[in-house]
């Protein structure tokens, strides 16, 4: 069995060459779901040819020669500033309505200054690089020396169980190492899929999670059904998943 779409882009064959793959009772069917299966993914091309024309060079991670862990880190390192507008969505989707707000991954303290112009209870944060906790945290828990605010200093790992349930947590790390980029990276479709049981174990009812994915404006099949495993719900600004 052979299928081909044609553009004026590009051309995607299909060649199926097990009798029995995709084979429902009648060929009508087999037609159809193949057909369908095709259009989803020239549809796919299509939206990715669109998404891409947005997006910035960014640094090349070829392999991550340091463990990040301590790292002394410049601030692009830790992260670049074209992902500032992104943190003001993250941000506002959690905090918006006010509560107890868990941050995963304090670094430059930009999305954490985003949070606080919200009307929340308490922002706590777990961050394990030190020279970050001594600069920028440090400036930030100063600066706001009035508000509730709280460090957990260590790997989110082996600190997170310590720690009550919150109304919104934002996920932002990024892979320590090489073992790190390798299973959470290349191992998922999506980075914090490894933190979605700890997220949804530590919401309160009707709380929201926020993390950052590569997938823009919307989710692959991949991505929703991993979601659906631990949620019972998400919107995809910012890729938002709220717990019910
Ligand atoms: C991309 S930065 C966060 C940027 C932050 N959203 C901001 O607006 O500045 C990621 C931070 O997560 C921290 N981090 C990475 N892996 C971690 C882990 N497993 N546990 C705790 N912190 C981690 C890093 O040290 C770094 O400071």
């Amino acid at each position: 069995m052979r299928k081909i779409k044609r553009s004026k882009e590009f051309e995607v064959i299909l060649t199926i060459n097990d009798d029995h793959f995709i084979r429902p009772p009648k060929d009508i069917q087999r037609n159809a779901v193949l057909n369908r299966a095709l259009k989803e993914f020239v549809g796919d091309l299509k939206i990715l040819d669109t998404q891409t024309k947005h997006f910035v060079p960014g640094a090349t991670v070829e392999t991550l020669k340091d463990d990040r862990e301590q790292k002394i880190m410049e601030a692009q390192e830790i992260m670049e500033d074209w992902q500032i507008p992104l943190m003001q969505e993250m941000a506002k989707v959690i905090a918006e309505d006010g509560g107890d707000i868990l941050e995963i991954g304090f670094g430059r303290g930009i999305s954490a200054e985003m949070i606080l112009k919200f009307p929340i209870e308490t922002y706590t944060t777990i961050e394990c690089n030190n020279d970050v906790i001594n600069t920028y945290f440090k400036d930030f828990k100063e600066k706001h020396h009035t508000k509730r605010i709280k460090l957990v200093p260590g790997l989110w790992q082996d600190t997170i169980d310590g720690l009550d349930v919150f109304d919104g947590i934002l996920f932002h790390t990024y892979p320590l190492n090489d073992d790190e980029y390798i299973q959470y990276v290349n191992g998922s479709v999506t980075f914090a899929e490894h933190f979605f049981l700890h997220a949804a174990k530590h919401l309160k009812p009707g709380g929201l999670f926020t993390y950052f994915s590569n997938e823009i404006d919307s989710l692959s099949r991949e991505h929703q059904k991993l979601l659906l495993k631990t949620f019972l719900f998400f919107y995809n600004q910012s890729n938002s998943i709220g717990n019910a």
